[in-house]
């Protein structure tokens, strides 16, 4: 049984810590302590983490250690990677990190090494993919594939979709990439206006194959696709991600056309397998080789250095004062890149899907908060909408900014003015602007003395607003690939220290029955039983019958 993590003495001496670094300013720390940006980042697998605009010090940071040590970190990263079964409610090992090791490696899962059927895995998407890049696999018209279209959704949809925009810059100059995910049929009905039968490759992306929002867009897909190519044809242009052999095969795809990958690769966590086709497609896979080996160089770094020198650990330990000690409720993620727009989406499912839980892993409620809301948009962008609320809301909301310093463009220029804004932003949540600095600014402006104080109250900065700030020395698949196995082990870690399963997601289960039974319910001829459902949600199922036009 996990000790409650609220009576750990590690817990207790924060509570107390909390009660007097709470008051903490972080622009005297600053002046306190010259050197505390050296103190507080540190530099790995060419990526930095500068967390020193944090209210925390170097015994916040020792608490927070002995929290991580007591809590068990290193003994459960350690069954983590050696594939013991830590998600305890499906019984199944965690080995996503096995997917990016090298050939050799010795990882096992019941005495049965998983290196050789990965890499054979690997192979096949690689000799694959060469032949696509390459216009040796054409379409059933001779043509060369010009389009990829992932079918999936979740961890089927958000890692690839997030990675290939990311390394947008090592494209295939032939191949365009696009991402249906939606039951929404404006979702692929917008792309399949954009591509052609002959000259499109479908991969239908699906860990178990019975989502139903990817069934219905692969079925619809596959009926486009027949009223102008055969069935013959279909073996070109339909391949398949999946753990499910039986029913890739009951769609109609080959088996030679399917890519697997296994039950110990959660959805979130599987954009290293097969599931980053797509990816591989895009940037080949040399590349998608360097982006697997960023991923690794994460993970040694995390399994080797010691916990005070843990990019991953100090991450989620930052997160963990922020959340539950200075009691934050959500996250901001401002990514000055805007090629990683939808690195906040996946960090959304990444975090919110694995830490979004209210029982420990033996089924007791949480005394302590888990995971906080995780949102964001790219900087410049958020800055003109919804920075306003981070720097003068109610709510103190700690934001991750992430940028590269080498752009992928000649344009230098726009890369200063968005890297000052970067920095800027977060030394302003730091700092804040004083009722004095007000009040002498306007001075200074000539305002009438009758007329200042209204005005301080609105343009005074509370400041003291956390952030960190990861920098890149450019966006490439190996630094990708070391970012997201950051931000992996940063909620595994969150999640350990929590003491809750990171790797399932009851959650999504109930919508999904109560779905099932109310989409019969919108088709049926017959009027559904008014008392099968609360009176709101059998008034919205009759207006959407009437809208159908369903009467009777
Ligand atoms: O509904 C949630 C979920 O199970 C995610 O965890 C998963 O990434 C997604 O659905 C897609 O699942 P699949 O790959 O099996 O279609």
């Amino acid at each position: 049984m996990v000790p409650d993590l609220t009576s750990t003495s590690a817990w207790l001496a924060l509570l107390d810590h909390s009660r007097i670094a709470g008051a903490w300013q972080m622009r005297d720390l600053f002046s306190k302590d010259p050197q505390r940006f050296e103190r507080l980042s540190l530099a790995c697998c060419d990526l930095l983490l500068d967390y020193s605009k944090n209210r925390l010090d170097g015994d916040t940071l020792e608490l927070l250690l002995a929290l991580a040590r007591e809590r068990g970190i290193e003994q459960q990263r350690a069954a983590m990677f050696s594939g013991s079964k830590i998600n305890t409610t499906e019984q199944r090992a965690v080995l996503h990190t096995a997917l990016r090791a090298p050939r050799e490696a010795a990882t096992a899962i019941d005495g049965r090494p998983v290196a050789p059927q990965i890499h054979e895995v690997l192979d096949r998407m690689g000799d694959f993919t060469a032949r696509v890049r390459d216009a040796r696999w054409l379409g059933y018209s001779g043509r060369p594939i010009t389009d990829i279209v992932n079918i999936g959704i979740g961890g089927s949809d958000l890692g690839p979709k997030m990675a290939c925009q990311a390394l947008r810059a090592f494209h295939h100059p032939r191949l365009r990439a696009h991402f249906v995910s939606n039951v929404d049929a404006h979702d692929l009905d917008a792309v399949l206006h954009q591509v052609e039968p002959e000259t499109t490759l479908f991969i239908i992306a699906s860990k178990t194959f019975t989502t139903m929002e990817t069934m219905m867009n692969a079925h619809t897909a596959r009926a486009w696709f027949l009223q102008r190519g055969s069935e013959a044809a279909l073996a070109s242009h339909f391949v398949a991600v999946s753990t499910n052999t039986d029913a890739v095969q009951a769609f109609g795809i080959d088996i030679a056309n399917m890519f697997p990958f296994w039950d110990w690769v959660g959805g979130r966590y599987s954009v290293w397998s097969a599931i980053g086709l797509s990816l591989a497609l895009m940037i080949g896979a040399e590349r998608f080789r360097e982006f697997l080996d960023g991923g690794f160089a994460m993970d040694r770094h995390f399994c080797s250095a010691p916990l005070a020198a843990n990019m991953p650990v100090l991450l989620a330990l930052v997160g963990i004062w922020n959340r539950n000690f200075l009691h934050t409720a959500s996250q901001s993620i401002a990514p000055y890149h805007q090629d990683l727009r939808h690195f906040p989406a996946f960090l959304q499912q990444l975090e919110m899907e694995s830490n979004g839980k209210r029982v420990t892993l033996d089924g007791r409620a949480l005394e302590a908060a888990s995971c906080p809301v995780v949102w964001g948009d790219t900087g410049t962008n958020g800055q003109h909408a919804y920075f306003q609320l981070l720097h003068q809301g109610c709510d103190t909301i700690p934001v991750d900014f992430i940028a590269a310093l080498r752009p992928a463009h000649a344009l230098q220029a726009h890369h200063s003015a968005l890297l000052a804004n970067c920095f800027a932003q977060s030394e302003a949540l730091m700092l804040g602007k004083s009722a004095a600095q007000v009040h002498a600014e306007l001075q200074r402006q000539g305002v009438p003395e009758t007329a200042i104080p209204e005005l301080v109250a609105h343009k005074t900065f509370p400041g003291n607003r956390p952030s960190n700030t990861i920098l890149l020395e450019a966006l490439t698949p190996a630094t990708l690939g070391a970012l997201v196995a950051l931000y992996e082990h940063k909620t595994f870690v969150q999640g350990v220290i929590w003491g809750v399963n990171s790797f399932d997601q009851w959650g999504v289960e109930l919508g999904k029955v109560l779905a099932t039974r109310i989409q019969s319910e919108l088709a049926g001829q017959d009027n559904p039983d008014p008392l099968a459902h609360d009176s709101s949600t059998a008034n919205l199922i009759a207006r959407a019958r009437k809208a159908a036009g369903k009467t009777g």
